[in-house]
């Protein structure tokens, strides 16, 4: 195997991974995304990772799949490696909190693999979109859902459909980023984020991340009934005692997790 596609850098209980294949726009191979794969499972189950930032370069996020790597593939080679679903959906299932921080090209599957990510910090050079009608086939991992559900169905089918990319302030403006910033303090803020969050107790992250996606999933009815349970099943932890007095006492609070 050549060298890693990825680099993994630690600030504290922050760990920031960054994809490296800048001879190809980080466009997102078997190997790379193997180790995203790896590298998210390993950081979901180390206690001292808080929070995760997923980045590219300051040129690209990732500018989709690898297309020189799947070009020859055929229907059954596809099935068979079940492509996706087998390494990418890693980071949709990371169960602690994935800041992308998108830089330049976010296309095909590096837009789709942002928006697996809980929210995204947008450079103001970034630019999504979906091109992968122009080659013949169709988003696939997500894009059609997800963008549909961040952006709504007439965005979603005009970048689809004609292959349009999205500048950073399209995308702040349809719900797609969070937050726009300068390229140059990109992975400043997504960090500093991800420190912030880091610092609160850990099973009200976990609890409010489950919800908020939750709400994709389900009525409102039933998403709220499952709020409401996780509400009242955090008043059984000590970080709830702790904050709230905390508060009271207008000091900081020590959350122990
Ligand atoms: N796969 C493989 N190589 C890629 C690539 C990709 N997705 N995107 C860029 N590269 C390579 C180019 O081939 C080129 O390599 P060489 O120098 O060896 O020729 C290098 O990266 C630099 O790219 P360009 O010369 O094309 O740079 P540019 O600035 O002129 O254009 C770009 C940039 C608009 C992003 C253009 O590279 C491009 O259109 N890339 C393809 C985008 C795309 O179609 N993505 C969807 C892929 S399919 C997919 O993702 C399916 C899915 O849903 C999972």
């Amino acid at each position: 195997m050549s060298e890693s596609s990825i680099i993994v850098e630690r600030h504290d209980d922050v760990v920031c991974l960054k994809l490296n294949r800048p001879e190809a726009l980080n466009a997102l191979n078997n190997q790379m995304m193997g180790e995203v794969k790896d590298a998210l499972e390993k950081l979901d189950r180390d206690d001292t990772v808080k929070v995760i930032v997923l980045t590219g370069s300051e040129r690209a996020f990732a500018a989709g799949a690898d297309i020189k790597e799947i070009a020859g593939k055929t229907e059954q080679d596809m099935q068979a490696q079940d492509f996706i679903e087998e390494r990418w959906e890693s980071a949709a299932r990371c169960k602690k909190p994935i800041i992308a921080a998108v830089a330049g090209y976010a296309l095909g599957g590096g837009c789709e693999l942002a928006m697996m990510c809980d929210y995204i910090i947008a450079a103001d050079n970034a630019k999504f979109g979906q091109p992968e009608l122009s080659i013949g086939v169709i988003p696939g991992a997500g894009g059609t859902q997800r963008l549909t559900r961040f952006v709504g169905k007439s965005k979603a089918m005009d970048m689809t459909l004609t292959g349009r990319m999205m500048d950073a302030e399209e995308a702040e403006k349809s719900g797609l980023v969070s937050r726009v910033v300068s390229v140059e303090k990109l992975l400043e803020q997504a960090i500093s984020d991800a420190k912030k969050i880091a610092k609160l107790s850990q099973a009200s992250v976990k609890l409010a991340k489950e919800c908020v996606n939750q709400a994709y999933e389900t009525t409102m009815e039933e998403g709220v009934r499952f709020e409401r349970r996780e509400f009242h099943a955090l008043f059984g932890t000590r970080d709830q005692i702790e904050g709230m007095n905390a508060f009271i006492e207008k000091r900081a609070p020590d959350f122990k997790d």
